[in-house]
């Protein structure tokens, strides 16, 4: 099991996509009309700054957070927030300050902060727009995400099922109705190359426009030749966007979010997975009793606050497993859903250290409640889980996966 420790931080800056020595025409295939902004132009940008270590048993944290906070913010201060990041950053001297390549630089310059630090920074996600974002990892390697709308409707039937079957599995979805979907397709470089990004934006424009064409105001039962004869279902649909992605480069997995807290990923290596979201409200208190009462605030700071304090936490569970050909499902949508209510509901309007048992031994920090979180939810799901996550705060994330 991995577990890793993410913190949210924002900055805003202008940029110039823009390789000076290559002609207008190539800056303008690889970047697309942007490159034209002279004097730059601006993004609020959201960096998420991911590490993995092994949690301390006593204080049930893997770092303390607000050392993220302190010293990737004296990062951002000194060569990101509120600058023209390619007269600014000299980073920036010869390369595009592209997403994939801020983040790249932004990992680079944190990570050179925690060097011997008992937690490890391992990547950088990095948010410019709601259509664009990038992450870089530890190992050189970099995604590059772009994000497409569609609306389309229809039945979720699967031809190969009976009526009673289909109405079985897909319930109410088995009536014509309706999804604005958001999809995020990632290209994947095992290597990134700073001056040539991991796709060309003329590439991906005509990628994104021809899957526009194929799907966006469509009957997907009726109107969409590759899909016809097969069954309609989230898994299927993200499939087929996979497949037509590669067109523009090296696609590596989708994302279809049919709803905000529900999506279904296709990967190139054919694995599928189907993700959830749902919130739970509790109050706590982060309090060691073998610790002074000093040390403890010196240690948790506000979340020690004697009379507790909560949150309204998120939780996202993925599951993986065989998709069923027939059905083209990989698990029952509402067995999920069931599955992680039922596994938070102990939780619920609730006081976690004085009101539950999980917490009687242990703090409940966030790295601790997914870890408790984590085989309840997995017998409910058949142990199929692959990736939880809690966000304790927007700015907090904490993600347990299986290795
Ligand atoms: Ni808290």
């Amino acid at each position: 099991m991995l577990l890793t420790v993410s913190k949210r931080l924002e900055f805003s800056a202008s940029r110039r996509l823009f390789v000076p020595d290559w002609s207008e025409k190539e800056n303008r295939a690889a970047f697309g009309p942007e490159t034209s902004a002279r004097f730059g132009t601006g993004r609020n940008y959201v960096a998420w700054f991911i590490f993995t270590g092994l949690v301390d048993p006593v204080n049930g944290m893997l770092m303390n957070i607000s050392q993220i906070k302190e010293r990737a913010g004296e990062i951002l201060h000194a060569g990101f927030d509120h600058k023209f990041l390619n007269n600014d950053n000299g980073a920036f001297a010869k390369i595009a300050p592209s997403t994939v390549n801020v983040a790249r630089e932004l990992f680079l310059r944190v990570e050179e902060r925690f060097r011997g630090a008992t937690a490890r920074l391992v990547a950088c996600h990095l948010r410019e727009s709601e259509n664009r974002s990038a992450t870089y990892y530890l190992d050189g390697s970099g995604d590059d995400n772009y994000w497409l709308e569609f609306s389309a409707g229809g039945r979720t039937i699967s031809p190969e099922l009976s009526v009673a079957e289909n109405e079985r599995l897909f319930g109410e979805a088995t009536r014509v109705h309706g999804h604005n979907y958001k999809c995020r397709i990632t290209f994947w470089r095992e290597s990134l190359d700073p001056k040539t990004p991991p796709v060309r934006f003329d590439d991906v424009e005509s990628c994104l426009r021809a899957i526009r064409s194929e799907l966006d105001y469509r009957n997907l039962n009726a109107d969409v030749p590759a899909l016809a004869g097969k069954p309609v279902t989230t898994e299927t649909l993200a499939m087929l966007i996979l497949e037509r992605s590669r067109s523009a480069g090296p696609a590596h997995r989708v994302r279809l979010h049919e709803r905000d807290d529900f999506f279904a990923e296709a990967w190139q290596d054919g694995s599928v997975f189907l993700g959830m979201r749902m919130p739970f409200s509790a109050a706590h208190r982060l309090h060691v009793k073998s610790i002074s009462a000093e040390e403890n605030l010196a240690l948790y700071g506000k979340c020690n606050n004697p009379g507790g304090h909560g949150h309204q936490y998120r939780i996202e569970a993925t599951v993986g497993g065989e998709l069923d050909r027939r059905s083209g499902t990989l698990a029952n949508f509402s067995d999920i859903r069931d599955a992680i209510s039922s596994a938070i509901a102990p939780w619920e309007n609730r006081h976690l250290d004085r009101e539950t048992d999980d917490f009687s031994e242990v703090p409940s920090t966030g790295e601790n409640i997914v870890r408790v979180l984590w085989p309840r939810l997995d017998r409910g799901v058949k142990q199929q889980l692959v990736r939880l996550r809690l966000w304790e705060t927007a700015n907090n994330c904490f993600t347990l996966r299986r290795t």
